[in-house]
């Protein structure tokens, strides 16, 4: 194998895996409420993350449910190989201590973001069951947010 295939390999091999998560709904990001949301497309989202990931030496896992168990499914997988994680837990941010206590399984930094301000939205959604075990949360940047956290992601990762 040549030198150059070779190094590459190893430049992937070294890179640090993180996850995405994005929770029921945002699939439609783009139609869905677009004065709230904005009309960027859940896959223009992915792309854009995974190519600054690319910049940031990280390898990025975008993943996307509208299932609350198919997201803690996923959140238990990260054990093994993730180093980070980023989670829009969109409705179920407001209801699901089965998704807050996945998370409480893992030893990463965890970002929590919303594309919206939630404490400025109806009052069922200033209750957050994932912050307090949650690293950080972003909200209110818009999609913004994700390049902001997958920044900040990257930074306390290094500083681990
Ligand atoms: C959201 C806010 C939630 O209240 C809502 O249910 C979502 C999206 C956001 O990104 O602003 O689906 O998490």
């Amino acid at each position: 194998m040549n030198q150059g295939v070779n190094n590459q390999m190893n430049q992937e091999k070294n890179k640090l895996n993180v996850l995405v998560i994005h929770g029921p709904n945002l699939n439609m990001l783009g139609k869905r409420e677009p004065e709230i949301y904005g009309r960027t497309t859940l896959d223009e989202i992915n792309a854009s993350l995974e190519k600054l990931g690319k910049r940031l030496g990280l390898a990025v896992e975008t993943f996307q449910s509208n299932h609350e168990g198919a997201i803690v499914d996923k959140i238990q997988k990260a054990i093994v190989k993730q180093k980070g994680l980023i989670i829009n837990p969109a409705a179920y941010t407001h209801t699901s201590i089965a998704i807050r206590d996945a998370l409480l399984l893992l030893d990463i930094p965890v970002i929590e973001i919303h594309i919206s301000n939630i404490y400025k939205r109806e009052s069922f959604r200033h209750k957050s069951v994932i912050s307090d075990v949650a690293t950080a949360q972003i909200a209110g940047f818009g999609i913004q947010g994700y390049p902001m956290a997958l920044e900040a992601l990257a930074k306390m990762i290094q500083n681990r």
